[in-house]
């Protein structure tokens, strides 16, 4: 699938105050308003307290609304989950599953393979992530263990099911702790492994990278070919740096 605009996801992870994401929202809405970004695609990622009031500042603008995690249930007893319906019912679009702060917490791929389909049952877009641990980079298994992560994550989504799938090397996020990013060259790599996996499979998908995006290094990323977007946390978390992200992508 080709994607004319270039997308760029914020997620604020569990950075902000109701208020800050309140307020965030409408600074950046403002912000976008008077641009004219025409080629870009901005989608907010809140937690889910924040989600159906920035769906309401969001109504009638440009920015879409997505969400951080979903549960693969669509109604029952289980305590502290969210449904797809209930985030589709919001206006919600998009949504993050398996980020690897989720599977730090223990979510594996069965897990994430479910939420993906249940995503695409109430018509929204999974956002589905992968990448590899330092320690599996340094071991040379890298394009193994990404390959493996997408097909157990995309076990019978249906040819034209249509889903984003987020390549995040783990160990270039910022919050990471390894002061190491992976270079623009090695990425487009990766991603020419990850389009292999894919193309044989499915035809309604589109690729983004995440891990360290910053206004100064996101055309290094947004640019690589076959490359639609980015995934971005930290940089996304004021307006400014955010609207930049856009400008430059
Ligand atoms: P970062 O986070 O941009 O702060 O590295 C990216 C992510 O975890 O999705």
């Amino acid at each position: 699938m080709k994607n004319k605009k270039k997308i760029v996801i914020a997620n604020w992870k569990m950075n902000l105050s109701l208020k800050e994401s309140l307020a965030l929202t409408g600074q950046i809405k403002k912000k976008i308003s008077r641009l004219n970004l025409v080629d870009k695609q901005a989608i907010l990622c809140p937690d889910f307290l924040a989600i159906t009031e920035i769906s309401k500042i969001l109504k009638k603008s440009k920015i879409t609304l997505g969400a951080q995690d979903v549960f693969y249930e669509g109604k029952g007893a289980f305590t502290g989950q969210v449904s797809p319906k209930n985030l589709q019912t919001t206006g919600c679009q998009y949504v993050i599953v398996g980020h690897s702060e989720k599977r730090a917490l223990g979510e594996d791929y069965q897990t994430i393979n479910k939420k993906a389909k249940a995503v695409i049952a109430e018509k929204m877009i999974p956002i589905i992530c992968v990448g590899e641990t330092l320690a599996e980079r340094k071991k040379g298994q890298s394009d193994k263990v990404v390959a493996n992560q997408i097909k157990q994550a995309t076990v019978s989504l249906g040819k034209k099911g249509k889903f984003l799938l987020a390549y995040e090397p783990i160990w270039s996020i910022s919050t990471s702790g390894s002061g190491q990013v992976i270079d623009s060259q090695e990425a487009a790599r990766m991603f020419a492994v990850i389009k292999k996996v894919l193309s044989s499979r499915f035809i309604n998908y589109l690729l983004i990278y995440g891990g360290s995006v910053s206004p100064k290094t996101i055309a290094d990323f947004s640019k690589i070919e076959d490359v639609s977007g980015v995934l971005v946390g930290g940089a996304s978390l004021k307006a400014d740096s955010f609207i930049q992200l856009l400008k430059n992508a």
